[in-house]
């Protein structure tokens, strides 16, 4: 199992994206989308693409995890902690002496267990409320 960056094309986006279940938005929405990523990550298993994950973000405080998908047939096998490994470097390489930034998510009811595991702290907690998501159309 390899990771390697910014080689994630619409069509291995699709494939991924449907293969958990999601329905994936259009062509155009996608194209846009991994155009603007500050980067994407994507997991190969003998060349051939089984997870992704998609960086976005202001590049001096703030991250955030968007798609991040492992084919159900592949998971379970260290692919997903290989992205986040290899997106956590990502933003430590580019951070200046001295600063923190925050890298954030918001996760599916599944993939808890994963994130915590990962590291991340679950919101509302003592100090803060819950995240908040507004659809527009
Ligand atoms: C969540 C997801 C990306 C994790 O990827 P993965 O390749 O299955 O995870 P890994 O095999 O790298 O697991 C890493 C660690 O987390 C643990 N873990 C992963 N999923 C877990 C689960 N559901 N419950 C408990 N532990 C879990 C693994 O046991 C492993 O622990 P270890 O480091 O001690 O061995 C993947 O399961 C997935 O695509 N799920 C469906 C889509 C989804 O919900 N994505 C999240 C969007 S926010």
């Amino acid at each position: 199992m390899e990771v390697k960056s910014n080689i994630l094309t619409e069509e291995t986006f699709i494939e991924l994206y449907a293969s958990v279940g999601w329905e994936p938005p259009c062509r155009e929405q996608i194209r846009i989308a991994l155009q603007n990523s500050l980067a994407t990550f994507t997991a190969l298993e003998n060349g051939k693409p089984v997870g992704m994950v998609r960086l976005i973000g202001d590049g001096g405080m703030s991250f955030y995890i968007k798609d991040f998908a492992v084919h159900p047939d592949d998971q379970a096998k260290g692919a997903g902690k290989l992205l986040l490994h290899a997106l956590e470097q990502f933003i430590r390489d580019s951070l200046a002496s001295g600063w923190a930034v925050s890298l954030e998510l918001i996760s599916t009811k599944e993939a808890l267990p994963f994130y915590r595991k990962m590291g991340f702290e679950e919101r509302p907690c003592a100090c803060d409320g819950p995240g908040m998501i507004k659809m527009l159309r």
